[in-house]
């Protein structure tokens, strides 16, 4: 049996202020939650604060991105060591934000996967499909051209310990969120793909959705067999709305 997973993912947004409430409103409601591991992606500047206020909670934090570098003149980046420094134990790989505005190519995604992986973190490695290449019926093909690179490489028992999030690019941020049908058959490919290759992997390794998903229509995404929880973005904002998504993922 999968463990439930749900992240927050606040991307650029919040201030030591705000995450501070942020913080305490999760910490406050996570009675609700039965078994779901719950993890927080703050902004960099804000781990250490964020690592502080979770002390001794069981709530988990991560990173929106890593360097693929271990260290260096890398003007700007933030090294996995860094990161495990401050005792983060994930890294979103691969977000489509990345790789939409700052070239983080499969290539790229799959180093920095290996890196995050070589230095003790657990990385989510976020695939999915543009709006025109599902209107093209490349869904899959998107998918599954994602996930070759990182495993082409790292090879498919690297995805054991990692966590994917599958996230339509149409559906982040837009409100549109794709249905449960939509979203559980493209969360089978992939389990399917990795079967493939090794069952034993497939079976253990949870798929998150992403993409608007909000409390109001969790409970019907996390239902489906292979949703094993949620990447969540706006949504994740709210204490109140986070913990009442955490709560529907189990
Ligand atoms: P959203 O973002 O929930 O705001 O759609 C999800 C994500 O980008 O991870």
């Amino acid at each position: 049996m999968r463990k439930p997973f749900v992240a927050g993912n606040w991307k650029m947004n919040g201030s030591s202020a705000s995450i501070k409430t942020l913080v305490g409103g999760i910490l406050d409601g996570m009675g609700r939650v039965k078994n779901a591991e719950v993890v927080v992606c703050p902004s960099f500047v804000y781990l250490s604060e964020v690592a502080q206020l979770l002390a001794g909670s069981a709530v988990e934090f991560g990173s929106q991105d890593v360097a693929k570098e271990e260290s260096g003149a890398y003007t700007g980046e933030v090294a996995v060591s860094m990161l495990k420094d401050m005792a983060c134990k994930y890294a979103i790989i691969g977000h489509s934000e990345r790789r939409a505005y700052y070239g983080d190519t499969d290539e790229i995604v799959a180093e920095k996967f290996i890196a995050a992986q070589k230095g003790g973190l657990t990385p989510i490695l976020c695939v999915g499909e543009l709006l025109e290449e599902r209107e093209a019926g490349q869904t899959e093909a998107v998918v599954e051209r994602q996930l070759q690179a990182v495993v082409g490489r790292a090879g498919i028992r690297a995805l054991e310990s990692a966590v994917i999030a599958y996230e339509p690019v149409w559906a982040i941020g837009t409100g549109k969120t794709a249905s449960p049908e939509q979203a559980q058959a493209v969360h089978a490919f992939i389990r399917q793909w990795m079967s493939k290759e090794d069952s034993a992997v497939a079976e253990k390794v949870q798929i998150l959705y992403g993409g608007s998903v909000k409390a109001a229509n969790a409970n019907e995404l996390f239902s489906q067999t292979d949703i094993d929880g949620g990447l969540i973005g706006g949504a994740s904002l709210s204490a109140e709305e986070f913990i009442s998504i955490c709560e529907a993922a189990g």
